[in-house]
């Protein structure tokens, strides 16, 4: 059996922005996507024979990156999925981490490139921030050109991210789950066609971009009171692109007055929104009196894991 684990992700800084050639920063948090694979009669995905509705991600990354015979997948997760947090890319990289296994092992640069294409080519129109959080570990600055601690470029079309380590400070935060699924593709299709049409868009993401490298500063500062502010800038500007929501406001509100800052992560609409804070019981229980689903978490420094084989019996 091979067994392969990969983290939680939240967008610090950088959504959207990111597609338009800005930098982003992303740090993978303590809750995991785990598979189990083993060789099986028939392809199937937690018991159920594969699925293209129910199992878009593990059925591109079978039909495109594995060759061999039939495999069961199961899955466990403690990563809520739609809210944001980077359940698919958690899984792309599970499976990418998988299937390398199988062939004998991967580094964490194809695991990333791989998880990659999974989710580019499930998702359309996607950055490789949350996959290549959900292989590192810890943080990363993806931006469009090269700084110190490059950990790998990734291309798509004429566009090249270059994936950084970032070293995080040690830092507790509250993720809100709204309980509405953000749907990323109709987020990032209402971003481009404001985008298209408006100067104030472009000069949002401009605004965005200077922002996150101040982001960078701070981090490496360990100036958790500028952060908190930035995060709180960064919300601002995302609700400008249209991507806020009531219900993401509200949280980010109950929030505030126990946080460094707060805004929301990822395509927004819905899923989720994170809070900076020494004080997260207090936060977690706003965000709850507010009807939201508090989770407390701490960064991850660990990244995909793969681990054990699949022998030519079946075992
Ligand atoms: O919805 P999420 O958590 O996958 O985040 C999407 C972030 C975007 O910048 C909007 C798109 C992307 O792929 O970077």
């Amino acid at each position: 059996m091979i067994e392969s684990s990969s983290p939680a992700k939240a967008i610090l800084f950088g959504e959207h922005a990111v597609l338009y050639g800005k930098p982003a920063i992303a740090v993978s948090l303590d809750r995991r996507m785990t598979i189990r694979v083993v060789r099986s009669e028939r392809y199937s995905v937690d018991r159920r024979p594969l699925s293209i509705r129910r199992n878009r991600y593990v059925k591109w990354a079978l039909e495109n990156l594995y060759d061999g015979p039939p495999l069961a997948v199961t899955t466990s997760s403690s990563i809520p999925s739609a809210s944001g947090l980077g359940s698919s890319a958690a899984l792309s990289c599970s499976v990418a981490a998988a299937i390398g296994q199988i062939g004998g092992g991967i580094s964490n640069e194809s695991c990333a490139s791989d998880a990659f294409d999974i989710e580019y080519n499930v998702q359309g129109r996607a950055s490789p921030t949350d996959t290549s959080a959900s292989t590192h570990g810890g943080g990363i600055l993806v931006s469009f050109k090269e700084e110190d601690e490059r950990l790998w470029s990734l291309s798509k079309g004429d566009r090249t991210w270059h994936v950084h380590n970032l070293p995080i400070p040690p830092m507790t935060l509250v993720v809100g789950f709204t309980r509405k699924p953000s749907v990323t593709p109709i987020q990032v299709e209402k971003v481009a066609n404001f985008y298209n049409k408006s100067r104030f868009a472009r000069e949002t993401i401009e605004e965005i971009g200077d922002l996150v490298w101040d982001a960078v500063k701070a981090l490496k500062g360990r100036d958790l009171v500028r952060v908190g502010e930035l995060m709180d800038r960064n919300n601002s500007l995302l609700t400008i692109l249209g991507v806020n929501s009531r219900e993401l406001q509200k949280l980010k509100d109950a929030a505030a007055p126990h946080s460094y800052g707060a805004k929301l992560t990822g395509a927004g609409g819905g899923g989720s929104m994170i809070a900076l804070t020494d004080r997260p019981e207090e936060v977690a229980g706003s965000i709850e009196r507010r009807g939201g689903v508090p989770f407390i978490v701490s960064i991850s420094e660990k990244g995909v894991s793969a681990s054990g084989r699949i022998d030519h019996d079946g075992h």
